[in-house]
């Protein structure tokens, strides 16, 4: 019951407000950055590198070798096309003791489709990012998962998530609950991406 009015006051809210929103549903992001109010006049998202949070102790265990993330890219009144990249930092020379770039990408770019210029609801996940060997991580290791959705228009909206790297046996395996793709949204790798199975209002 709470659960559905807090979605219907959400949907309200959205619809009422049309501001654009990218949510990681997995690892838990670093706290709800969607909002708007007299010091994010535009929005705390849009703000680089994690959409206005500083870092947290909020970290998810996760795989050293790569694992899932989750993300629902919809909330995007306007527009029905965007891009996303994953991003990963490792350092912790931010001025919030966090990483001060993001440098290491986990994921290609990827274009998202929705089905209208409406705010949409659905989930897109990948259940086995990999690290780069490159990276050099071992479990104990903290890092910083950044998800950066960038609009039709270009700019880019920021959520980041906390996570330490642990090994693959100490982290919960992705299911059918915690990762999957709903069928309301289209992406895939932008070289490989085929037409949308609806139209896209342009
Ligand atoms: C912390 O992580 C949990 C899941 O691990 C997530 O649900 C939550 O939104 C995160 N942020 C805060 C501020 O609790
Ligand atoms: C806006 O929201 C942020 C995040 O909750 C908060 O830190 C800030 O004080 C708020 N600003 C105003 C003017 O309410
Ligand atoms: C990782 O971050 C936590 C706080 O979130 C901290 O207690 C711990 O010492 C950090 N680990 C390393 C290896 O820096
Ligand atoms: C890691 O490898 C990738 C390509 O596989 C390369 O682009 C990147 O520069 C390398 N990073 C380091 C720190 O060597
Ligand atoms: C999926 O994993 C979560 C957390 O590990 C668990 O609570 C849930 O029961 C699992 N769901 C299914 C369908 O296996
Ligand atoms: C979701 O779709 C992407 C792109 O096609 C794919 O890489 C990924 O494995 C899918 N996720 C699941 C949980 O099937």
């Amino acid at each position: 019951m709470i659960l559905r009015l807090s979605a219907l006051i959400a949907l309200v809210w959205l619809a009422s407000t049309g501001e654009t929103h990218t949510v990681i549903t997995y690892p838990g992001w670093r706290g709800n950055n969607l909002i708007t109010n007299d010091t994010w006049p535009y929005g705390m998202q849009w703000m680089y590198p994690c959409g206005g949070m500083s870092l947290t102790t909020n970290r998810t265990l996760w795989p050293v070798g790569g694992g899932a993330i989750s993300v629902q890219p919809g909330w995007f009144q306007g527009h029905a096309l965007a891009f996303f990249r994953i991003n990963m930092g490792l350092d912790n020379s931010g001025p919030d003791g966090g990483p001060l770039s993001m440098d290491i990408p986990l994921l290609d770019l990827v274009q998202v489709a929705g089905p209208s210029n409406n705010p949409y609801p659905g989930t897109m996940c990948f259940p086995n990012v990999p690290v780069p060997a490159n990276a050099s991580v071992k479990a104990g290791d903290n890092a910083t998962i950044q998800v950066i959705l960038t609009a039709q228009h270009g700019a880019s909206l920021f959520a980041c998530a906390d996570i330490t790297f642990a090994e693959p046996e100490k982290v919960p395996v992705a299911n059918s609950s915690t990762c999957f793709n709903s069928s309301d949204i289209s992406f895939n790798e932008v070289y490989t991406m085929s037409a949308p199975p609806f139209q896209i209002p342009l």
